[in-house]
């Protein structure tokens, strides 16, 4: 019945998010509360106003306590990554550092340390099966992501990566361990944000506004974001009481929603195949969560994540979401 919805999820994610409206033969009625969430938890990329200047593809580029520079055009074509502090990692195979063409090099967006950021998803620490069956999931379109500009990357990408490089990609990112790098904060009023580069930036000015049912994952210095600089994370504002509510759905869970650790584990550290969540982006915490509810990820592993989240309402999402991200992996 989920699966059903997957064409038109994907057919809106295609025509983007303004058109995002769910069949009206759907069995289900749209659901208004998701749908907004998904113009902050579904990264977008607006165009650049007409007047901006076009970026110096030749400017050295740097970050503070590293000796390396890189320019643009190093790393924008895709098929590398500024490498800021190779101390901080062992050494990447070639599918992750310069991707294999037409395969990107997965740091590109992932980074070196397989932070990842909030756009797209932390690879750090996972299980080597659990990535290696996502790739494939996207590769059947069994998983689709957020979209719509962004939802093209990972069906590209894996259908261009071969087995071999997969298993490198996966072993690599499996072995790291996650830093936690987001700061939780419960307030009622936040910054009022718009989305550059499919990441919610502090408009200019002080203007505040209510954080209302939304989290709102930010950057306290774009600039260092924008350079992949991966010792500086981001700050993630989430509605007061959502920490202790989500403590209550992890241990206790909601309504018919089973506790999350009864399955990722006590502290939320994953067990077995099952992912971790501690300390994890709560913005792609509640993007899955989104997906899972809407059909987006339908692989067979996937139906005990379908189930869970079509128990629980936004907000319950958003709680056990800013819970997972105040953790300790
Ligand atoms: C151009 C950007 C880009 C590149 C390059 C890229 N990815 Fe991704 N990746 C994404 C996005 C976007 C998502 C989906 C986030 C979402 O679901 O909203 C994602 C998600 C994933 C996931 C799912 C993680 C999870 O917790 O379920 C895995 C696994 C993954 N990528 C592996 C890889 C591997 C391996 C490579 C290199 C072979 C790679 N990616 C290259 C953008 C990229
Ligand atoms: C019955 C077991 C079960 C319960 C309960 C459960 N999960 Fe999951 N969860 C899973 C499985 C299995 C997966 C992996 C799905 C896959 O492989 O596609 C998963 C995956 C996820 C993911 C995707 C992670 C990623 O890296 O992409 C998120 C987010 C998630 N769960 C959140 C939650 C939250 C929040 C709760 C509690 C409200 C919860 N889960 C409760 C079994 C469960």
């Amino acid at each position: 019945m989920l699966t059903s919805k997957l064409p038109m999820l994907l057919a809106a994610l295609a025509t983007g998010l303004s058109t995002f409206v769910f069949a009206q033969s759907a069995p289900t009625p749209p659901d208004a509360e998701l749908r907004a969430a998904m113009e902050w938890a579904f990264p977008l990329n607006p165009p650049p106003a007409a007047h901006a200047p076009m970026p110096d593809m030749h400017k050295p580029l740097h970050v503070p306590g590293s000796a390396r520079t890189y320019t643009l055009a190093d790393y924008d074509h895709m098929f590398g990554a500024p490498d800021w502090f190779p101390q901080d990692h062992p050494p990447m195979p070639r599918i992750v550092a310069r991707g294999r063409k037409p395969a990107w090099a997965c740091a590109f967006c992932h980074l070196p340390t397989g932070q990842g950021r909030p756009e797209n998803a932390p690879l750090a620490g996972l299980p080597a099966a659990y990535i290696i069956e996502q790739v494939k999931a996207f590769r059947s379109g069994k998983r689709v992501s957020g979209g719509p500009e962004m939802a093209r990357f990972m069906p590209a990408e894996a259908t261009h990566v071969t087995d071999a490089d997969l298993k490198q990609a996966a072993g690599y990112f499996s072995s790291l361990h996650y830093k936690p790098w987001t700061q939780v904060i419960e307030t009622a009023t936040v910054p009022k944000t718009h989305m550059v580069h499919f990441i919610l930036v502090a408009d200019t000015g002080n203007a505040r506004e209510p954080i209302g049912n939304r989290i709102i994952e930010t950057s306290t210095d774009i600039a260092r974001t924008e350079l992949r600089d991966t010792r500086f994370g981001f700050v993630a504002y989430v509605p007061p009481g959502s920490i202790a509510r989500g403590a209550v759905i992890a241990s206790k869970g909601a309504g018919e929603a089973l506790p999350c650790e009864s399955c990722h584990g006590s502290d939320l550290r994953g067990v077995g195949n099952i992912p971790p969540l501690a300390s994890r982006s709560p913005t792609y915490i509640i993007r899955e969560l989104i997906l899972f509810r809407l059909g987006g990820r339908a692989n067979t592993a996937a139906a005990p994540m379908q189930q869970e989240a079509s128990h629980l309402s936004l907000r319950d999402m958003i709680a056990a979401a800013a819970y997972a991200a105040s953790r300790k992996p």
